[in-house]
């Protein structure tokens, strides 16, 4: 076993399960959740920080679909495809560093000899 810190800043785990017998479940209606988050993800430059995984049942089907965010721990149900422009603004875009906002190198010194 090794054991190690997650290699992604955040996660977003969509669920796409879909239950036996026609009882209520995420999948069918997440459809293309997972393409739409991705694309942004990538067209954001965030691939290397962000990970979106489809995931099977989190046991609240009921309240579906559902998404999970790791590690702030929030959760977002009866999500509708209209709903995930804003969990981008919420989850995704705080970590988009606008080249301006980086901290300005300090000027390096130059030692001279004699
Ligand atoms: S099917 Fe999505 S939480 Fe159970």
């Amino acid at each position: 076993m090794e054991r190690r810190t997650a290699t992604f800043q955040k996660y977003l785990f969509v669920c796409e399960n879909v239950r036996d017998g026609g009882r209520v479940c995420c999948g069918p209606r997440s459809t293309g959740f997972v393409e739409y988050l991705k694309n942004y993800v990538k067209t954001k430059g965030l691939a290397r920080k962000v990970r979106v995984s489809r995931t099977g049942c989190l046991d609240v089907c009921a309240k579906g679909p559902n998404i999970l965010v790791f590690p702030d721990n929030v959760w977002y149900s009866a999500v509708t495809r209209e709903d995930l422009d804003q969990i981008l603004r919420e989850q995704i875009d705080p970590l988009i560093v606008e080249e301006s906002t980086l901290p300005i190198e300090p000027p390096q010194l130059r030692v001279r000899s004699c």
